[in-house]
């Protein structure tokens, strides 16, 4: 047996980031944003000249071009004190480039390729060979991590998640339109959940948890207590 896997898989606003990070700080585990991996994929695409607005869909030629970028990619995750985590991406830090909606959307059409996505298998993979990991994503539990020792699929309804979005940009001073946040959510759920590559799904043997009522303090209650039942100890 390797080093403990928890997987927290489930859409964007769905509460995954803040449980994730509470979690790989109280068990001392290190964390897998892969997320992170699709949005730093697609911001690269899109520098590449690879995804424009007047071409939706991408063709056999683009999905090679992509792959060959993200097989090329020298990306290292750096937890910092203050318990962000810099990403670093052949030498820059893009943290906080790649957490926008714009961004989100480049991720959501490169995460439908599959040669990206098995670019990025191994990679994410080998991130539990020396620590435990807490993988956050949408096929943690089903393709990447599929022995993983507690599997989450966390949840919220649309609307509730464009509500939080909403309160997230209000608090960083900058302007929040709910309808379009709420459109652009569902536009990707439906992207994510529908493709053939990995879809968005729970795992048959993951807990489901929907946030949409529920505190950040009671998502992580009922995660912890889950993890437990699964054999996990808390007290390190
Ligand atoms: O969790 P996020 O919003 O940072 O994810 C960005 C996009 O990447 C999202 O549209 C779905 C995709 N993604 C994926 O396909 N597989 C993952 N394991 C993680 C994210």
């Amino acid at each position: 047996m390797g080093f403990p896997v928890i997987t927290i898989d489930g859409p964007s606003g769905a509460g995954k980031g803040t449980v994730c990070l509470r979690l790989a700080q109280a068990l001392n585990y290190r964390l897998l944003d892969s997320g992170a991996l699709y949005r730093i994929v697609g911001l690269k695409a899109f520098e590449a000249g690879l995804l424009k607005q007047d071409k939706p869909d991408l063709d056999a030629d683009d999905e090679v071009n992509i792959a060959q970028i993200t097989e090329q990619l020298d990306i290292q995750f750096l937890p910092q004190a203050s318990g962000q985590v810099d990403i670093v991406v052949d030498g820059h830090n893009v943290a906080g480039e790649i957490r926008n909606e714009t961004v989100g959307g480049y991720a959501s059409k490169v995460a439908a390729l599959p040669k990206v996505r098995a670019a990025l298998l191994a990679l994410q993979q080998d991130m539990a060979n020396d620590s435990g990991l807490i993988a956050d994503g949408r096929d943690m539990g089903t393709v990447v991590f599929p022995n993983a020792d507690a599997k989450v699929y966390l949840t919220a309804s649309a609307e509730a998640r464009a509500e939080r979005r909403v309160a997230q940009l209000q608090q960083a001073g900058q302007q929040a339109d709910y309808a379009a946040i709420l459109q652009s959510i569902q536009d990707r759920d439906a992207r994510d959940e529908n493709r053939s590559a990995s879809p968005s799904k729970p795992a048959p043997d993951a807990l489901l948890l929907d946030s949409s009522e529920l505190s950040a303090d009671q998502v992580f209650t009922q995660i912890k207590n889950f993890c437990q039942q699964k054999g996990i100890s808390f007290s390190a």
